[in-house]
């Protein structure tokens, strides 16, 4: 299947910019329809508009509740006819309401290899215990943050002198390989 993809960024982008390059270069079939950044200081939106992808920036503190600022970003999936929502370093938690009123899939990229080391700061939480392997992972996202169905990960090897800049970027490069590899094997597969 051909997906519609949505991407929702907080941040730089990066895993948004290589679904982007996987798409523009044939590397998937699908089409980046809309990034949205909850934020207006997210570098990634302008990395999208330099790859001529619609973006929005959809602001919670713009909105009276919660409520209405999902409402908003489901109302801008659903005008450009997303039918795959990716998750790519979007720092805010899906409601259940949301989750209810969407009726496709949505990805999660997550810098661990889950379920270790959940919620934020997870490459620090790996080298503050010691864990000589880290990774990341694609999941389905469900109410649970970081609970939902593994779909693929990667692993890194964390080395002793591992420092928690290098063991990021380390990850990083995983998750850009793996991100979309994930989505050319939901291609195939839906
Ligand atoms: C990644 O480490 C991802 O696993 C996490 O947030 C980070 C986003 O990085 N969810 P980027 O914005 O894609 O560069």
């Amino acid at each position: 299947m051909v997906f519609k993809i949505g991407i929702l960024i907080s941040g730089n982008g990066s895993n948004m910019l290589n679904i982007i390059n996987a798409c523009q270069t044939n590397f998937l079939s699908s089409e980046v329809k809309l990034v949205i950044s909850s934020n207006t200081k997210a570098q990634g939106i302008k990395k999208a508009r330099r790859k001529k992808i619609n973006t929005l920036t959809i602001e919670e503190k713009k909105f009276h509740t919660k409520n209405h600022f999902e409402e908003e970003i489901l109302k801008s999936l659903i005008k450009h006819d997303v039918n795959l929502l990716c998750l790519a370093g979007y720092m805010k938690i899906l409601s259940k309401e949301f989750l209810k009123k969407w009726k496709y899939d949505i990805l999660n990229i997550h810098p661990s290899l889950l379920p270790a080391f959940k919620g934020i700061d997870a490459p620090k939480q790996a080298l503050d215990l010691g864990v000589k392997f880290s990774g990341c992972t694609v999941h389905y996202v469900n109410e649970d943050v970081d609970c939902g169905k593994i779909i693929d990960q990667r692993f890194v090897k964390i080395d002793k002198k591992e420092s928690l800049t290098s063991l990021k970027k380390k990850i990083l490069k995983e998750e850009h390989k793996l991100y979309i590899n994930v989505i050319g094997k939901l291609e195939k597969e839906v």
